[in-house]
């Protein structure tokens, strides 16, 4: 199967080498040149739940038209990166080809399917951990299955989402089909409003949330107001979203939240994508969400001081 995946974040450098390993052909598609031109000129290292080095050479392009059409896309960009990112899928589509996102948070697939239709996009849901150590280093931290779906919409046949799922498997995933993939997203996202913005304002370890009691009743509120968000808009997620949060804090205890690590790289969060999409699913289902309002303010306001350098504007 010829496969494009749009961001060599560390998901997508995982998927890259994982699945090029396994036999696919595989392209990786970057939008940052001087990362690109590392990937082509170096391995790219990962090192294995066993702590063992196993080294890569991908094929790594700053352009889709070097790709061609292929018959999977994977998009595993940061949400914020979406919009580039689906502008790309006409290229990389080939006819009766599927593209696949596997990010976190919501409203990804409206903005792919609003450039290519939703027809022929899945959608996925991965708990896996794997960390970028630096360009071209990866660490694989944690075992977990990779859930695979249609999202409303979508026409992509049983065949064809078998032959993904059994390619995902072929690469020693454990990769399963699921019928309903919006309840498995929006598990993931209940998890994600929970921890990422509170661990990003705090600086706790995923862990540390457990033992903060004001820290918890923060995520706690955030994830009920979620929760009902979910039940208006006709979502049927997985019930006790405060006991699986729970158990996700105990299983990645040591772990720095995905936003922690963003706000640690002064980098720009996924907060529109996860707590910021809740506030304005509220708005339209009239839903209270002032928590989430609070969280992705305040997420949005430490941005502009990472991200832009607008602590340094206050001059005397
Ligand atoms: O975004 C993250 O960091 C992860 O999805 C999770 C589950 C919160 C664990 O750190």
């Amino acid at each position: 199967m010829k496969i494009a995946i749009i961001g060599p974040g560390a998901m997508g450098l995982f998927f890259a080498a994982r699945l090029q390993e396994s036999g696919q052909e595989v392209w990786l598609l970057d939008y940052r040149p001087e990362r690109t031109a590392h990937l082509k000129q170096h391995a790219l290292r990962l090192i294995t739940l066993d702590g063992e080095d196993r080294d890569y050479y991908l094929n790594v392009v700053y352009e889709a038209h070097a790709i061609g059409p292929c018959d999977l896309t994977l998009v595993t960009v940061k949400a914020h990166q979406t919009e580039a990112a689906a502008a790309q899928l006409p290229l990389l589509m080939a006819d009766g080809g599927v593209a696949l996102t596997l990010q976190n948070g919501i409203g990804n697939l409206e903005t792919m399917a609003a450039v290519v239709g939703p027809e022929r996009l899945l959608a996925g849901v991965t708990t896996l951990g794997v960390t970028l150590l630096e360009i071209g280093r990866i660490r694989h931290a944690g075992q977990g299955p990779v859930l695979i779906g249609r999202p409303p919409g979508a026409l992509v046949t049983d065949e064809t989402l078998r032959l993904i799922v059994e390619v995902f498997r072929g690469a020693g995933l454990d990769c399963r089909e699921t019928a309903d993939i919006m309840a498995a997203v929006w598990d993931k996202l209940l998890i994600n409003v929970g921890i990422n913005s509170v661990t990003a304002l705090t600086r706790l370890r995923n862990g540390q949330l457990l033992i903060a009691p004001e820290a918890w009743r923060v995520a706690s509120a955030a994830v009920q107001e979620a929760w009902q968000t979910a039940l208006a808009s006709g979502v049927k997620p997985s019930p006790e979203p405060l006991s699986r949060m729970r158990q996700v804090c105990q299983a990645t205890a040591n772990n720095r939240s995905s936003m922690l690590q963003d706000v640690l790289a002064k980098r720009q969060t996924e907060i529109d994508a996860i707590n910021g999409q809740i506030v304005r699913l509220g708005i339209t289902l009239q839903v209270a969400t002032p928590i989430n309002a609070l969280l992705t303010d305040l997420i949005k306001a430490l941005e502009l001081g990472l991200v832009s350098g607008a602590t340094n504007v206050i001059s005397e």
